[in-house]
């Protein structure tokens, strides 16, 4: 592969080609570090997409799923499955909100998401609810989750879109206050408190406020995506607690289960009893396995100050690329360097796709989002020498393709 190498190798034809993919495959992992199948070893500052919470063969994770694999992995619906109590609890307990229903990935939470606020609406006699959605937004790939996307190339081929999105810019009350002014049909609004896909952008603490008081007023449900943003990665259990609010949705998923596919939708209370029995469903969701993922990430992220660590690794990764990056940050061709905790972003003036391939031949797992924007979100347990590891590799990288 050569320096400049796009992300984009055919794959086996019996594997539909819907990903472009780097030219290696993974066999095993440690900590923060992953060897390929040729024995070669990176540093992952990727984190599997923000999902890897708590690192690759984590010596407390993998004996628990051990454990529960002799135990059960899946029942069904049909009964009481205990460990989806105990998380569905912590999760409440951690959120303020009241309920939860599982499922097992991002787009499934934010459908049911969705479906939930249509239902909340029809309850008050609405009949053709509108959501109130974002530009830059992403919030998956099922038909009304692309909808509510809104990335033009998520959404070709796939008309005719789903209906009831009214599209706003982030971080202005004026423009959702005039779009949705006289429209008796607005039923929520849906936001990433940091979107992930758009670019690392994040919503201001005063804009969340805002929208949380305009949704009381209004009585329409505010419903935070923190598919990508939640579970520890900004040093808060959720990106919307650095507001000092509570959304009435939150959907989940990624970080939840370390790796094990997991997804939650968290309800308070006015959002808690809109779902009645035949509402909604999914044969794998809540199933034990998966809750086990759940429980024992979030146990094992409070014994190991997992959200202390995110905050403070986190700050000190800025502030490292900050200082090294500072001649291009002032001189323009690197734009910003933001983000929260461990959800970072390196904004270059040009597209900058092909640090991807540079970075994986150096020995650093990345991804580029939006075109422009580097996007590191690794497990949260990376350490500061980590931290230092990744400035090492990548800044140079960034210089040469500035220059080039
Ligand atoms: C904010 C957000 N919502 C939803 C999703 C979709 O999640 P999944 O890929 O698990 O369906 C993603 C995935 O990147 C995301 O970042």
């Amino acid at each position: 592969m050569t320096s400049t190498a796009s992300p984009a190798e055919p794959t086996s034809p019996h594997v539909m080609s819907t990903y472009g993919r780097l030219p290696i495959a993974l066999s095993h992992g440690q900590g923060c570090e992953v060897w390929d199948t040729q024995g070669r070893v990176y540093l992952d500052a990727l984190g599997g997409i923000a999902v890897n919470t708590l690192g690759h063969n984590h010596p407390r994770l993998v004996p628990a799923l051990q454990d529960q694999l002799t135990r059960l992995i899946h029942t069904s619906n049909y009964y009481h499955v205990p460990l989806q109590e105990t998380l569905a609890q912590m999760l409440v307990e951690r959120s303020g909100m009241q309920n939860v229903f599982f499922c097992s990935t991002g787009l499934e939470a934010n459908e049911a998401a969705i479906k939930l606020a249509r239902k909340f609406g029809h309850d008050k006699g609405i009949e053709r609810p509108e959501i109130v959605v974002y530009e830059k937004a992403f919030h998956g790939r099922s038909l009304a989750t692309l909808s509510a996307t809104a990335n033009p190339k998520v959404q070709a081929g796939f008309g005719p879109l789903v209906e009831g999105f009214i599209r706003v810019p982030a971080n202005s009350l004026q423009a959702l206050e005039a779009a949705t002014a006289n429209n008796p049909n607005v039923v929520a609004v849906f936001l990433e408190a940091i979107q992930g896909e758009g670019g690392i952008n994040a919503m201001h603490l005063d804009y969340l406020r805002a929208v949380r008081a305009l949704c009381d007023a209004r009585d329409w449900l505010l419903m935070i995506d923190e598919v990508q943003c939640g579970m520890g990665r900004t040093g808060k259990w959720f990106a919307h607690q650095w507001a000092g609010i509570t959304p009435d949705v939150m959907p989940l998923a990624k970080g939840l289960g370390s790796g094990v596919p997991v997804g939650a939708v968290v309800a308070g209370a006015r959002a808690a009893a809109v779902f009645q029995p035949g509402n909604h469903g999914s044969t794998f969701g809540g199933n034990p396995l998966a809750m086990r993922a759940g429980v024992e990430t979030i146990r094992i992220m409070e014994e190991d100050g997992l959200l202390e660590n995110a905050a403070r690794v986190g700050a000190y990764l800025k502030a490292a690329l900050q200082e090294a990056l500072a001649s291009e940050l002032a001189n323009g061709s690197v734009k910003e360097v933001r983000g929260l905790g461990l959800m970072l972003g390196i904004e270059l003036a040009k597209p900058c796709a092909a640090l991807v391939g540079q970075a994986l031949q150096a020995g650093l797992l990345i991804s580029v989002t939006a075109d422009t924007v580097v996007r590191l979100v690794p497990s949260l347990i990376l350490t500061q020498a980590q931290a230092d590891r990744i400035v090492a590799l990548l800044v140079p990288l960034i210089r040469k393709l500035l220059a080039e």
